[in-house]
């Protein structure tokens, strides 16, 4: 029998990449087979290679096959050709090396925003006390304190989100992969929820992967983007930012306009694709 790179990864015949930290996306294609319907080609030879502690933006057209990536790269999909590794090994399912926020909340409805929270310390070794200590401050940070009974129906989609995002980040896992976790935010908190974001990776430094439509959330974010083709999804390019993330002045620069721009026009070239229906 003949077995993909993924197998033999997992039979320990594939040792190329067991002392590269960070995650690695080698040859990576994914085909949908619905029940009904044709088959849809999501993600064709993605490769790409993120460093421990990096922090990625992935921008590309909707429908290019953001999500895909970021659920096959979170385990919850199985790969089928291609390879990832974390750290040298093969992802072969949900982890709690990597935390996830996806793209449409997944909260337990049947529990309120604090037992949401504190589910995901549960497998930590904190005191009881410690656990709800950190899981307020989290709650805190996310601008939900008073709503810490509230079950998720009881709250907005934007309230709904940051209860997602304060889950995930408690349990300060070493990589964040985050599917456009402050769609549903207003400008105001969502600029809050940005600069949280960036304090918390610059404390805790760890592997960031976010997915976002906003260019300029990407340009003030990330240290690289990536910017990926209509469907199937491909790299197109992948842009290293290299702004000074510390200057107060950073969003109003020539060199963040700059960057922004460049970065727009090759968004929009394949959004324009994607609208015309037409693949690479
Ligand atoms: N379960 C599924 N079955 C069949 N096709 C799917 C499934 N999930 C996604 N797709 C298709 O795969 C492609 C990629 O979807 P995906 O959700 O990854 O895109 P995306 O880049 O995250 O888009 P958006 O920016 O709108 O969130 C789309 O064409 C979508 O229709
Ligand atoms: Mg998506």
């Amino acid at each position: 029998m003949l077995l993909n790179k993924q197998e033999r990864a997992g039979a320990g015949v594939w040792h190329e990449h067991t002392s590269m930290s960070g995650i690695v996306v080698e040859g990576l294609r994914h085909l949908y087979r619905p029940k009904r319907g044709a088959p849809v080609l999501a993600l064709e030879d993605v490769t790409l290679s993120v460093g421990d502690q990096e922090f990625i933006a992935l921008l590309g057209p909707s429908g290019c096959g953001k999500s895909t990536l970021l659920y096959l790269m979170g385990g919850f999909l199985p790969v089928e050709t291609g390879l990832i590794t974390m750290d040298g090994a093969p992802v072969a399912g949900p982890g709690p090396d990597r935390g996830v926020v996806f793209q449409h909340f997944a909260l337990f409805p049947w529990k309120t925003v604090l037992q949401n929270v504190l589910y995901g310390l549960e497998r930590q070794p904190l005191a009881r006390g410690e656990r709800e200590a950190r899981a307020l401050a989290f709650i805190k940070m996310v601008g939900l304190s008073g709503f810490e009974n509230n079950y998720p129906s009881q709250l907005s989609g934007g309230m709904k989100q940051r209860a997602a995002i304060a889950r995930t980040l408690a349990i300060d896992p070493k990589a964040l992969l985050m599917d456009e976790p402050f769609g549903a935010l207003d400008a105001q908190t969502r600029h809050l929820m940005q600069t949280e974001l960036l304090a918390i990776w610059r404390r805790s430094p760890k592997t960031v992967i976010f997915v976002t439509h906003d260019v300029q959330e990407a340009v003030y974010l990330a240290e690289r983007i990536v910017v990926m083709s209509a469907r199937p999804g491909r790299i197109k390019e992948i842009v290293t930012v290299g702004l000074d993330k510390a200057d107060p002045e950073l969003t109003r620069s020539s060199a963040f306009a700059q960057m922004s721009d460049h970065v727009w026009s090759l968004v929009r070239d394949e959004a324009i694709k994607a609208q015309a229906g037409v693949g690479p």
